[in-house]
């Protein structure tokens, strides 16, 4: 049974082809209407969700299937105990493909020890988040026309921040990119990742915690939230949620074809002012979220049936 937990699960050719599917999918819809007649996907979230959730219930909508599920922990049987793995073993019994989104890190490893229909990490904690990459790696693609030779940087909660870790290990698989990571000395990249995959490929990067310094070499500025609940106490959340706010003011050094990437929800990290900037892709990163998704379940539910 083929899931997805981690985005190395995935190799390089496969990202490859479900771009190309979901830039299928956005251009004839229509052929994709009936390809998951009778098909239910399952959306297990354990945490808030307004974009993942949705963009795969939409997904699984667009391709004919339905949809059933909860959208909080309190209102399943965890709040009686119910482990994990129990949980999806459960609902593989209702449903042919299962997203999942836990406050867990690892939480989906467990899951799919009994599992017996494809699963899909929706989120996991402060550790990763696969298919907010695989949005991410559809957007830049259609914005840039390429996945090699970018200077991407990352700018906010690196630590906490799963959809940063996911995407670092994607971008780092294609040649010649180069990683600006611009945060405040706390929030700094976890140290395997910074040892495990930049270190380790000799991947070009540096840290720093001066956007606009950095601003003038970037191709994409992926911007994010501050994890506020992953912080250990209050007070440091608030000394830190407001250390980067992203303004048109910010952007005058920049490339004139940046992209501006986000994957929201936005507390105060970008003022709204900058989303008339052309440069502003994150609402268009949001749509693409639901063409991925929609390739995603195609190719898990083939290999499925094979
Ligand atoms: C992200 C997440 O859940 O990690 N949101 C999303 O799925 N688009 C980012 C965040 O919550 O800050």
């Amino acid at each position: 049974m083929r899931h997805l937990i981690d985005i190395m699960d995935l190799s390089v050719k496969e990202l490859d082809e479900m771009i190309e599917v979901a830039k299928d999918i956005i251009a004839h819809p229509d052929q994709y209407a009936h390809k998951c007649d009778g098909k239910k996907l399952a959306t297990l979230f354990f945490e808030p969700s307004t974009r993942t959730r949705l963009s795969f219930e939409a997904a699984m909508y667009e391709l004919g299937g339905n949809v059933l599920g909860f959208s909080e922990a309190q209102s399943s049987s965890a709040a009686k105990g119910e482990s994990v793995a129990d949980t999806v073993r459960t609902v593989g019994a209702y449903a042919d493909i299962i997203a999942m989104r836990h406050p867990k890190e690892g939480a989906p490893v467990v899951g799919i020890r009994r599992s017996t229909v494809p699963l899909i990490n929706a989120g996991d904690g402060g550790h990763n988040h696969p298919t907010q990459t695989l949005t991410d790696l559809l957007t830049i693609s259609r914005e840039k026309g390429k996945l090699e030779g970018l200077t991407i940087g990352l700018c906010g909660d690196l630590k906490f921040g799963r959809t940063v870790h996911s995407l670092i290990n994607a971008m780092s698989r294609y040649p010649g990119n180069k990683f600006i990571l611009i945060s405040p000395d706390e929030l700094r990249i976890p140290e395997y990742l910074k040892y495990e995959t930049l270190e380790k490929q000799h991947i070009e990067y540096v840290e720093t915690d001066d956007l606009e310094d950095a601003m003038p070499q970037l191709d994409i500025l992926y911007m994010t939230r501050v994890q506020r609940e992953r912080f250990f106490n209050e007070q440091d959340y608030l000394r830190l949620k407001d250390s980067y706010i992203l303004t048109p003011e910010k952007l005058e050094n920049a490339k004139e074809d940046l992209s501006i990437l986000h994957p929201l929800p936005r507390v105060n990290e970008i003022s709204v002012a900058v989303d008339d900037d052309p440069r502003a892709r994150y609402f268009e990163q949001v749509r693409n979220g639901k063409f991925i998704r929609m390739a995603l379940i195609l190719k898990l539910l083939e290999e499925a049936k094979a």
